[in-house]
């Protein structure tokens, strides 16, 4: 297994979040059991902070499972908040209910039983935080579907873009999904702007301007790219518009 960051150093910084919500062991251990794929509670952890830093409100997720990264987000957005989830499994989504309705979230969440881009093109809306975890073979096509439904500033954020390794030449295991992700990070062509200048950077704190670009509309975005910790590698986008 890659790693970006040492198991070691992952573990300790996991024992500073023991005095958290008991639920959340408890999700964590239904991932275990099942080997279900969730961010883990250090990315959570990431997530959390970049919706309160960007006093996110509003929040929408592709691909939710049964509510582990969403436990998160509706912590950070608050009462007055609300997250949108998709997840095409019923036996998951009967999970989350069981979970956040335990953790008294469930009142500020929408969960949508369909596909996840299908979903966010049919409510549409503008949102501060779209986050992407869905199958990986659908990546580049979130990529034009979340910028068009963020708001300016927003953050479209992507789990699993180093794919364990899998994008670096030699671990290529030549399956769609792989080269999904390494067309999602790596694009050629200008529909594909946002990334042209794109680093994803084993950088777990701090944000860097990794570059900019001006859309044929005259906006001028500017974005970073960041990594959170562990195994399971997210990369988080920040578009920011100006009209200069
Ligand atoms: C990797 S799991 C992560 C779940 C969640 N983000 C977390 O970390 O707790 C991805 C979930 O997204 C669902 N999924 C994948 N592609 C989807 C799609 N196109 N639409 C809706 N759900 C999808 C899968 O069923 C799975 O439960």
């Amino acid at each position: 297994m890659y790693t970006v960051i040492d198991p070691d150093i992952a573990e300790y910084l996991s024992h500073w979040m023991r005095h958290r919500d008991p639920l959340l062991d408890e999700m964590e251990s239904y991932a275990r059991e099942n080997d279900f794929p969730i961010i883990g509670p250090l990315a959570g952890a990431y997530l959390y902070q970049l919706a309160c830093m960007s006093n996110a409100k509003r929040v929408f997720e592709l691909g939710s499972g049964y509510g582990y990264s969403a436990y998160y987000f509706l912590k950070a957005v608050g009462p007055t908040g609300m997250v949108h989830c998709t997840e095409l499994s019923e036996k998951n989504i009967d999970l989350a209910r069981d979970f956040l309705t335990r953790a008294d979230l469930w009142d500020r969440v929408t969960f949508h039983q369909e596909d996840a881009l299908s979903a966010l093109e049919r409510i549409g809306g503008s949102w501060d935080v779209i986050f992407n975890d869905i199958h990986k073979h659908q990546y580049p096509a979130s990529i034009e579907l979340a910028y068009h439904h963020l708001r300016p500033g927003g953050l479209f954020i992507s789990d699993n873009v180093l794919w364990s390794g899998r994008v670096l030449d030699g671990k290529d295991d030549g399956s769609p999904d792989t080269a999904a992700i390494k067309e999602f990070t790596r694009p050629k062509g200008s529909s594909r702007l946002f990334f042209q200048y794109g680093t994803v950077l084993p950088s777990p704190c701090g944000a860097r301007p990794r570059g900019s670009f001006v859309r044929s509309t005259g906006e001028t975005l500017s974005f970073y790219s960041q990594i959170a910790f562990g195994n399971d590698i997210l990369a988080a986008y920040v578009w920011l518009h100006s009209s200069s």
